[in-house]
């Protein structure tokens, strides 16, 4: 098993498999009166959130209560951060407190790289900037194959603002590690201009990367889809204006009534949340049987406990 978990890039086929396979048992756990294992009784796990969270938090949160660990929350708001402490300081001081697991969001990519150089105990990154979120593509995966069986050959079309988007990236390194094809959507704005290129998209267009597809139009991909992954349009990280407005956004990149009507039978809807109700996914949508909001994040915990159990408890400590 890896020690830190920082980027979609870092799971091989088998240990992402073992994590897949680890969280389903986990899942167990969470159908019982009481659920809590033993297995991490001890151990210190301190969340540390430089960045606004719900889902991710929480979720951290209750995994490592769920397998019995001391957890410390630590937000940036109302700790000696605002007083101007670095990242390093706080590092050692955690460091100083016994520390076994470090889960760190961070508004600069790469912070979680930096602690891990400064840490003994194992860090996980739960969202760096734009740059990367492997836990979030984790429980994608996990709950894209618990809805459609497996994961090889799967075509994901990932939609919306990915320029901003670390779930997107670490999807992308994720699913193409385990087999499934990515094709890329969204205004040619809101997709790096690299991944265009290596899709042979556009006029810097490279080689072609057989894994991943660009495209700039939503209505043609849909019907060749098994999982389409809406993503938030992330207007806090925009200076610029990417698109020319909400509504012209929502008309040509939104999922609605009659655009989920084209996809196949058996296709699902995700987004990691939180959403924007009537911009890139409408209410009728996001409450569909079709879609997997909802359950993303119930598996959002057994995959954390699956990745805090491998990572500290696990077979190699
Ligand atoms: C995402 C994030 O924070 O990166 N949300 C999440 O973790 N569930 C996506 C987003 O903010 O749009």
């Amino acid at each position: 098993m890896i020690r830190h978990l920082l980027s979609g890039g870092d799971l091989d086929a088998g240990t992402a498999t073992e994590i897949l396979d680890t969280a389903a048992e986990m899942a167990t756990v969470a159908g019982r009166e009481v659920k809590k294992l033993p297995a991490l009784r001890g151990r210190t796990v301190v969340n540390l959130f430089y960045e606004d969270s719900t889902r991710t938090r929480i979720s951290f949160e209750a995994a490592a209560k769920r397998l019995s660990a001391d957890v410390i929350n630590f937000s940036a708001k109302g700790s000696s951060v605002t007083k101007g402490e670095s990242l390093k300081d706080t590092a050692l001081t955690l460091q100083a407190m016994g520390a076994d697991a470090v889960v760190v969001r961070h508004p600069a990519s790469g912070a979680p790289h930096r602690l891990a150089n400064w840490l003994d105990g194992s860090v996980v990154n739960a969202g760096d900037g734009t740059h990367e979120h492997p836990t979030q593509a984790l429980l994608d995966a996990y709950t894209m194959r618990a809805r459609l069986g497996r994961l090889a050959g799967l075509h994901v079309a990932i939609v919306g603002d990915v320029l901003h988007s670390r779930v997107a990236r670490s999807n992308v390194l994720l699913l193409s590690t385990l087999g499934a094809k990515v094709t890329l959507v969204g205004p040619p704005t809101l997709i790096p201009v690299d991944w265009a290129a290596r899709a042979g998209v556009g006029s810097a267009a490279t080689d072609a990367d057989p894994g991943t597809d660009v495209c700039y139009d939503l209505d043609a991909v849909l019907p060749g889809v098994d999982v389409v992954m809406m993503l938030r349009v992330q207007r806090e990280r925009m200076n610029d204006s990417y698109f020319p407005s909400a509504r012209e956004y929502a008309r040509r990149y939104g999922l609605d009534g009659p655009r989920l009507r084209r996809l196949p039978e058996h296709a699902i809807v995700m987004h990691p949340g939180p959403m924007n109700r009537g911009m890139e996914i409408t209410p009728e949508v996001a409450d569909s049987p079709r879609s997997t909001i909802v359950e993303q994040v119930a598996n959002g915990v057994s995959v954390r406990m699956a990745v805090l159990y491998l990572l500290l408890g696990g077979n190699n400590r």
